[in-house]
Formats: structure tokens, C-alpha cells, sequence
């Protein structure tokens, strides 16, 4: 379903108009294309506190063209403004931030990115971890004020070089519909010490050689995963219910991949993706399949319960522990899950379905640290807000406009957008991306 608002504040008169009107002005947002697969323009790399990062090399590979270390000097509009502020420990060293960021925000280009970075909060050092998690709200802040299809995040490290693929993440068009996020690299076990982090040998097909399953992949978010991982290179085995057979074929065709028409809920699941695995083995395992059985709590029959909380969170403990007990995934492998904005925040007359997203995150937090050391496996999940899908056409005319709009960018995001972010958590660069639940909405008004 076409956003015909966005069209219409893409228009001189349609902005004129809505401007005066004061109604929201979304952007058309860049996203990656094989033509244009970086951001153009410069970037800004400014220091708030003393910082022993050394930053430079990775922020040369990022994609952007590094300017200076200083203020911006020249007339070009930075396309993107990293501001380091690991070494930021107290209060006065905050106004470092508020110093660094107040002269050059406004002239950031549209769809342009700011990245803070953080240090993990200090146990030992309350002044260090109120400073730090002080970040979090003028981050998530920023990004509701800063407009025109910019985002801005937060990454906490401890190390440059294992916070590479997240960065070039978080600095390329990939990552149009991420904003407000707080993202830990280098937590949770996820340590970057080369065991599940490896830099690919073509970056272009970062996948070349591994095999990915998503299930859900007949359509809408799942296929748009399957495409992407595809483009990156990886063999994609394309999951979904034997009853859409017909569309997986075709997808599966398209992609070059292999199609598996098996219902996820089925008890012998595990082992016959297992079966169905070339060689037996799996090195990305993306959990995307789920069904919405709407009705409010003292309306909601037992089996519209049992239904989606099956689908959505029991295959999906299953078929992780089938897997990872018989050795599938290999080590360097990556599961990513999918959880939703209704998860975090609650949501009238989806009781089953936030509490089976809700679920979701819990176990993405559990297992992610026994995975990594035991099996060498990142456990991560994307939180999709308002997707345009068939699922969210179906939502009534009022209701699918409330949720287009109310997010920092004023608009739904593409299914696109969740796969490049299930790409960056796939990616052989990403092992010490272990156990973080990331939002793909624009950052929601809800849950937020
Ligand atoms: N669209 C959104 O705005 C949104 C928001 C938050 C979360 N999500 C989540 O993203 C995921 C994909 O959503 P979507 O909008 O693409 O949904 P969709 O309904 O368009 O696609 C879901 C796919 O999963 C498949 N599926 C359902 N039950 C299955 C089963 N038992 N076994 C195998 N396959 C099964 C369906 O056949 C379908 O092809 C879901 O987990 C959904 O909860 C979507």
C-alpha cells in the first residue's frame, strides 16, 4: 500500500502546504542501492572527554570520506558526525558533548548520520555510569528532533576494530530506518577476539560460501531477508508453510536457493531442516515466520493463544535448540531472531503476540552468551515497528496512519530495512554483536 502522503511532501507545493499546515514532513529515505552503496559526502569525527580509541582506521573503511578531527570547516555538509565520547567520565566533561554537536547538527545532509559512542557503564564508578547512560537520553532525544531522514544512535565499545561492521553499518544507507537505538558491541560475550569475527575475503559477498535458512520467506519481511542475505552471497534456504508453497517456489527460484515447504510448529522440524541442510551444516539461522491472532484478553479463545505463541516463540526455542545441539550451526554462526516494537511496549488486543515477541528478547538475552562460548554462535534480534507489508495494509485506514507517523521519520519502514539489519547481525564481521535486540522503527513513539 503506497504511502501517498510521503509523495505528496516530496512535492514543492505538498511541503509547502503540510509545512503551513505544521503536519509532519517525512523524507524519502536513502536507502542502499548496488549504484549507490555508501553514503556520499564527509564525515566528521569529533572527540568529547579524553579518548584512548584509535578510531581513525575504521572510520577510513566506513564508507563516508573521513574531513577532519575538528569542527566543520568547510561549505560541504557532513553526510555524517561521529562524536566519541567513550572517555567521558563526569558532568563537565558532558558539556564536551553538548560543545561538540550544538555548531554542526543543524548542517548534517538529509539522510545524514549521527553516531555517538559510548564506554560500557562502570560497576565501580557511578559518576562514569551516569554520564555515560546520560548519552542514552540525548541520543534518543536528538533523534526525535533532528528531522529531514537523519538518524541518530549509540554504540557503547571498547574497541575500535570489533565495532567496524557495526559501524559501517550504522554509517551507510543500510541503516535508513534505525534511530534511537542503543546498540552494546563487545558485551555479553561477544568479545571480537576473532573466534565468531572474521572479515570476508570479498566484501561485496560477504556470505560467499554460507548457507542461511529463513523461515517465513514466501513473503513480505522474510522475503526481503532471503533476497538480501542472497545478494550478499550466502545459499538461502527459503522456509514457509507448504500451503504457500507456490510463492516459495518462486522466491527460492529467484534467488538461487532451495525451497523448504515445512509448517515450523511441526514437531520433527529441527531435524528435517537438518536433513534438508547441505552437509548438514547452517551458518545463518534467521527466525522470521509469525502470525498475529488479534482479539483483547476477555475475548481471546485458548487456541488463538496457543497459535501464535507456538509459532512465535515454542518453533523458535525448538528449532535453536535442534540445531544447536546437533551441531548444525557452525562456529562464526548467527542466529537472529524477530521480536516487535508490540514486545517492548505492550499493545491493546495482542496479549499472545507481545508476550511471544516479549519471549523473544528474553531468550535472545539467556542465550546469547552460552551460544558464543559454546558454540561460537551470536543470538541477536531485530524488533521491526511499522513495516509496510500485507500485514499492515490489512490494518484499518486511521490506524495504519497513526502508525506511519508516529516515529522520528514520519513514515513506515520497508522490509528492506529489516533485512539489511538481520545482513549487518549475519555478517562475518559482527561476532562481537551478541545478545542485542535492535529496533527497525524509526524510532517508535511506542515503547520508546
Ligand atoms: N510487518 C510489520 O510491521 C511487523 C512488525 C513487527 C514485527 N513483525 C514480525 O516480522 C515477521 C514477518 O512479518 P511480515 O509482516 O513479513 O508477515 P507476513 O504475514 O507477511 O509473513 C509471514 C510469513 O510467515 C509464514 N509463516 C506463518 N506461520 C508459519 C509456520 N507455522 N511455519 C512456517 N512459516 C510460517 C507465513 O506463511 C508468511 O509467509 C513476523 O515475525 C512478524 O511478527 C512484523
Amino acid at each position: 500500500m503506497a504511502d501517498r502522503y510521503l509523495s505528496l511532501t516530496g512535492t514543492a507545493p505538498g511541503r509547502f502546504l503540510t509545512r503551513r499546515l505544521g503536519l509532519p514532513q517525512p523524507v524519502r529515505l536513502r536507502r542502499w542501492s548496488a549504484e549507490q552503496p555508501s553514503l556520499q559526502g564527509e564525515l566528521l569525527h569529533l572527540t568529547a572527554g579524553k579518548s584512548d580509541l584509535d578510531l581513525a582506521p575504521v572510520l577510513a573503511r566506513s564508507g563516508p570520506r573521513p574531513g577532519g578531527e575538528g569542527p566543520h570547516s568547510s561549505d560541504e555538509r557532513p553526510v555524517a558526525v561521529v562524536l566519541d565520547a567513550t572517555g567521558v567520565r563526569d558532568v563537565d566533561a558532558l558539556a564536551e558533548v553538548h560543545a561538540a554537536l550544538h555548531p554542526v547538527v543543524r548542517s548534517v545532509a538529509e539522510s545524514g548520520r549521527v553516531v555517538v559512542l559510548g564506554a560500557p557503564l562502570d560497576p565501580a564508578d557511578h559518576h562514569q555510569a551516569a554520564v555515560q547512560q546520560a548519552l542514552e537520553g540525548f541520543v534518543r532525544s536528538l533523534g526525535k528532533e533532528i528531522g529531514r531522514g537523519r538518524t541518530v544512535n549509540l554504540v557503547r565499545l571498547l574497541e575500535a576494530e570489533a565495532a567496524e561492521s557495526t559501524l559501517r553499518f550504522l554509517l551507510s544507507p543500510r541503516s535508513a530506518y534505525v534511530s534511537g537505538q542503543v546498540i552494546e558491541v563487545g558485551g555479553h560475550g561477544g568479545s571480537g577476539d576473532g573466534r565468531g569475527s572474521a572479515e570476508p575475503e570479498d566484501p561485496e559477498k560477504p556470505l560467499a560460501g554460507r548457507t542461511a535458512l529463513v523461515t517465513g520467506a514466501a513473503r513480505g519481511i522474510g522475503e526481503a531477508v532471503a533476497a538480501t542475505l542472497a545478494r550478499d552471497g550466502a545459499l538461502v534456504m527459503c522456509l514457509d508453510v507448504p500451503a504457500a508453497g507456490g510463492d516459495l517456489a518462486a522466491v527460492a527460484e529467484r534467488l538461487g536457493g532451495v525451497a523448504l515447504p515445512l509448517d515450523i510448529t511441526a514437531d520433527d522440524a529441527g531435524g528435517r531442516i537438518a536433513d534438508a541442510l547441505p552437509g548438514g551444516r547452517l551458518d545463518v539461522l534467521v527466525h522470521n515466520a509469525g502470525i498475529t491472532r488479534d482479539r483483547r484478553l476477555v475475548n481471546m479463545p485458548a487456541e488463538r493463544w496457543s497459535s501464535v505463541l507456538d509459532v512465535n516463540l515454542a518453533s523458535v526455542l525448538r528449532t535453536t535448540d535442534a540445531l544447536l545441539s546437533a551441531g548444525a550451526l557452525r562456529a562464526g554462526g548467527r542466529v537472529v531472531a524477530t521480536a516487535s516494537i508490540a514486545g517492548i511496549a505492550g499493545n491493546a488486543g495482542q496479549t499472545n503476540y507481545a508476550a511471544s515477541k516479549a519471549g523473544v528478547v528474553g531468550l535472545v538475552r539467556s542465550l546469547a552468551p552460552r551460544a558464543l562460548s559454546e558454540h561460537g554462535v551470536t543470538v541477536n534480534a531485530v524488533a521491526p515497528g511499522f513495516i509496510e507489508t500485507k500485514m499492515t495494509a490489512a490494518v484499518p485506514l486511521f490506524i495504519r496512519e497513526a502508525g506511519r507517523r508516529m516515529n522520528s521519520l514520519a513514515q513506515g519502514g520497508l522490509p528492506v530495512d529489516v533485512a539489511e539489519t538481520t545482513a549487518w547481525f549475519a555478517h562475518p564481521g559482527s561476532g562481537a554483536v551478541n545478545g542485542q535486540v535492535v529496533r527497525v522503527c524509526g524510532q517508535s513513539l511506542l515503547g520508546a
